[in-house]
């Protein structure tokens, strides 16, 4: 069993990632039903929620049936983190999770995220500052550095764990790679390895089959895998890899009608927790993901993003089911 502070997880849990625009809690809601251990809630931006800024504070939206859920935080200010840690930790996740990976110019060019990775004393001050603010376990996500001269994750996790992180999750990259080139995991079996290092270490970068996540489990010696792209209109990833651990034996992919299942349950949970305009709205931008790949989509494609109620919905994906029985994704 693997622990991060009192919650306890599988032998080798299955991790959804955090996610902008997509780990919102109807997707989470499916990645849940198909198999996801622990999930995490898009970014959060400290700014934001120190403002209670609309688009912050419904980030912090969990529920009961996603347990354990984690709260993701990022932000460039000492204080302010810890100020966010007390308010997310009010909606009671599960735990606090820490993004000091994200990339992209917004963040990490403002001093957040994978910046800190530069400021390993800031890095430091700003965890101690959230951990200090929360009844709850802090766990931190990151890279391998910031660049190939700067792979310095050994020195980061031994330094976070020694005040109190509970977990870490390592994407095999670096900052300046962003998404290019393979996911290097030699460095998180290092960490892994480290006899300095008691708390779980999780993989994170470029599992997308069930094979894969079988091999990376067994070179790497990582405690668990998170997952982020390939769950992407394919959250039956999670069941998939862990019944190809337990049996060594795949499972068959989904029918036509368990995909249209799913992307009518994605449908169901946006709708409950948007209402039916926004929750048909929001919903607009997965349908493609759900249907990848099949030939002469595009007028299904074209109705299922301009219908307006569930109703309507239901009955196109209904034809889908049917016209596309005898494919199999
Ligand atoms: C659309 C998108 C949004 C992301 N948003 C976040 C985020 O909010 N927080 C975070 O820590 N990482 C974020 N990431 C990075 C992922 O969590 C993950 O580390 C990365 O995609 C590599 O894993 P993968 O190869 O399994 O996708 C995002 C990635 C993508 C593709």
């Amino acid at each position: 069993m693997v622990k991060i502070g009192n919650i306890e997880l599988s032998d080798f849990p299955l991790l959804l990632a955090p996610m902008e625009d997509v780990s919102d809690p109807p997707f989470r809601a499916v990645c849940k039903e198909n198999g996801a251990d622990l999930m995490y809630t898009e970014f959060v931006s400290s700014e934001g929620l120190i403002r209670d800024a609309a688009k912050s504070v419904q980030k912090l939206d969990i529920f009961e049936y996603e347990r354990p859920v984690g709260i993701q935080l990022f932000g460039s200010d000492v204080e302010t983190m810890g100020s966010c840690a007390e308010i997310a930790s009010r909606v009671n996740p599960d735990l606090i999770d820490i993004n000091y990976g994200c990339p992209v110019k917004n963040v990490a060019c403002r001093g957040a995220g994978a910046a800190l990775l530069q400021d390993i004393p800031k890095m430091v001050k700003m965890t101690e500052s959230v951990i200090k603010s929360t009844h709850l376990p802090v766990t931190v996500k990151t890279r391998l550095g910031w660049d190939d001269n700067t792979r310095n994750i050994q020195e980061v996790a031994e330094r976070l764990q020694d005040i109190g992180i509970k977990a870490l999750s390592i994407h095999g990259r670096t900052r300046v790679q962003m998404y290019k080139g393979a996911a290097d995991w030699s460095l998180i079996a290092k960490v892994k390895e480290n006899p300095r290092i008691t708390i779980p270490i999780f993989g994170n970068g470029d599992i997308d089959t069930p094979e894969k996540a079988l091999e990376y489990k067994n070179t790497y010696g990582v405690d668990g895998i998170m997952i982020g792209r390939a769950t992407i209109g394919n959250p039956w990833i999670f069941n998939e890899i862990k019944h190809y651990l337990k049996t060594g034996e795949k499972l068959a992919p989904p029918t036509m009608e368990q995909r249209v299942d799913v992307c009518r349950r994605h449908l169901e949970f946006s709708i409950r927790w948007k209402g039916p305009v926004a929750g048909v709205f929001e919903m607009r931008r997965h349908y493609t993901n759900y249907f990848k790949g099949l030939e002469h989509f595009k007028p299904y494609r074209m109705r299922l993003v301009e219908a307006p109620t569930f109703d309507e919905l239901d009955s196109i994906l209904k034809e889908i089911a049917n016209d596309y029985t005898e494919m199999v994704c």
